[in-house]
């Protein structure tokens, strides 16, 4: 699978990533700037903050209650598309996801 990272300039970024990966995990591997994945993944930070494009909302897994209660601590304020990169892990469904980076994160 593909995840396209676009930054607040309009910049696109394509990465080409395993499946099982996170979204935080392939950004931050990766240097993609604006995500930053401060507690490594445990729905614990709320610094790896994305915005999924609407046409893959319904193939994202459900927000849990730990996601859901960071969600409300983003720093870039939250909107319908937020999401936490940790919680998405790439599979061959989300396959060519694309996000919008925040301008803010921590
Ligand atoms: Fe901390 Fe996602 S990396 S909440």
């Amino acid at each position: 699978p593909t995840i396209t990272f676009t930054q607040p300039s309009g910049e696109a970024t394509v990465l080409t990533v395993d499946e099982g990966t996170s979204l935080m995990r392939a950004a931050v591997t990766n240097g993609i700037e604006g995500i930053v994945g401060e507690c490594g993944g445990q729905a614990m930070c709320a610094t790896c903050h994305v915005f999924v494009r609407p046409e893959f909302a319904d193939q994202l897994p459900e927000i849990s209650d730990d996601e859901e209660e960071m969600l409300d601590c983003t720093t870039a304020e939250r909107t319908e598309s937020s999401r936490l990169g940790c919680q998405i892990k790439m599979s061959s469904t989300l396959s060519n996801i694309v996000v919008d980076v925040p301008s803010d994160q921590v």
